[in-house]
């Protein structure tokens, strides 16, 4: 799929981007702090409805503005969608598909696919689980965006939960032989079950999908850094032990029902810990994905040559992944030329040169690798300075359609 349009309006340095796009590569070239890394970013907000650099919409609102907002026309196989993004700093966003108003922005998840590499995918390796839990739900909503609801009601039932633990601490420890402790109990009974029905579906889905996502990363890796070790992956969930207790290493370990049984006992034998820490302490949002080199943990072992290799890895498996279900995503890789060597460098063009739509960034021209020479696009951006503010600005629109003209 590729993007035919573009606009921001407010979006962090952007008061006002209108911009046509092409399938093939495009490149956004500017200095740094320019506001290059901005336009991906909205790019990636419409496919993720969150962005790779801030865990608050706040930011993403120029200085000054209420709001900001981000259309876009969306080729795939030749049928056309608009999007349409109203973000507030403090309030809940809107969305449209084709100028109708959605019930929810989470509609709008699978119209637009984005595969983004960035320098802060690193933290994909080097970083906290959360950083690797959002790699694989994201891939998910992608690719299956009722899950994405199911794992908002998971967060909403965990927020519930967690309150009633803390709020009710001295409730919960009285027990069933007094009123108001039973009363307690009851309500957390209630949660329990909502929280092992959700978070079951979202531990199922992310289980599965790194049955299709192991092989890809190996092999991605090992095409990157074949002198490295072997890379694996490893779903490590708070019900492992219960589920194998349950049903040992076989199929059933990925079957929703099972793993809701086996959440559902882990907190029956969690509870007096729950309780006595006031915080949940099973679910889905205590699971790691474990990334193993050879056979020590990636963090904490890894070269920083390896942790980069590892994290690009990661966005190219999601890359092979997402293709492999039939649409190309859009691949931006936003300013990652500079950080990798030749072989990686020649890796990642290489994809890039397949993909129907890729989007770069790069302070200069010479950070570009020399064997990308197919850029049909490539747009100088600047900033100016006026009474009103500080803005971000297209220098000028040069598509290289003859290249004898530059
Ligand atoms: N909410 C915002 N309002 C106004 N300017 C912003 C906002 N958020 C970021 N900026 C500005 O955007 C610029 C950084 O843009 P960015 O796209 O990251 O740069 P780069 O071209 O290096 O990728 C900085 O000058 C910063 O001040
Ligand atoms: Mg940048």
């Amino acid at each position: 799929m590729h993007i035919r349009q573009l606009q921001l309006r407010d979006f962090r340095s952007w008061q006002e981007l209108n911009l046509d796009l092409e399938p093939g590569v495009t490149v956004f070239i500017g200095r740094n702090g320019f506001g290059k890394t901005n336009i991906v970013e909205a790019i990636g907000y419409t496919a993720h409805l969150s962005s790779h650099r801030v865990s608050h919409d706040s930011p993403l609102v120029r200085a000054g503005a209420a709001n900001a907002r981000v259309s876009t026309i969306a080729v795939n196989q030749g049928r056309e969608l608009n999007t349409h993004l109203l973000i507030k700093a403090h309030a809940a966003n809107q969305a449209q598909l084709n100028r109708t108003r959605l019930a929810s922005p989470r509609e709008l998840l699978g119209v637009v696919k984005t595969v983004l590499f960035a320098p802060e995918d690193l933290s994909l390796v080097r970083g906290e689980p959360a950083e690797r839990r959002r790699y694989l739900d994201d891939i998910i909503a992608t690719r299956q965006p009722r899950l994405a609801g199911v794992k908002a009601d998971y967060d909403r039932v965990l927020k519930q939960r967690n309150a009633l633990l803390k709020s009710a601490t001295v409730a919960l420890r009285r027990g069933y032989h007094h009123d108001e402790g039973a009363s307690a109990l009851a309500t957390l009974d209630v949660w329990d079950s909502q929280l092992a029905g959700f978070g079951s579906q979202v531990i199922a889905a992310r289980k599965k999908l790194l049955v299709e996502l192991s092989e890809q990363v190996h092999q991605a890796y090992a095409g990157i850094a074949p002198e490295s070790r072997p890379a694996r992956l490893h779903y490590k969930s708070t019900v492992d032990d219960t589920l194998k207790e349950l049903v040992g290493d076989t199929a059933d370990g990925l079957d929703p029902q099972v793993i809701e049984a086996a959440m559902l006992a882990e907190l029956g034998k969690k509870r007096q810990r729950e309780i006595e820490r006031g915080m949940s302490l099973v679910g889905p949002h205590r699971d790691d994905l474990d990334l193993i080199l050879g056979d020590q943990p990636a963090k904490g072992f890894a070269s920083h040559g390896e942790s980069w290799s590892f994290a690009l890895a990661l966005r190219l498996a999601e890359f092979s992944l997402l293709r492999s279900d039939g649409t190309d995503p859009i691949l931006i890789l936003d300013d990652v030329f500079a950080e990798l060597d030749r072989q990686r460098r020649e890796k990642l063009v290489a994809i890039a040169l397949e993909a129907e739509q890729v989007l770069i960034t790069a302070a200069v021209d010479g950070d570009l690798p020399g064997n990308l020479d197919d850029v049909v696009q490539r747009h100088q951006i600047t900033m100016k300075t006026t009474e009103a503010g500080r803005f971000s600005e297209l220098e000028d629109n040069s598509d290289i359609g003859n290249p004898e003209e530059h």
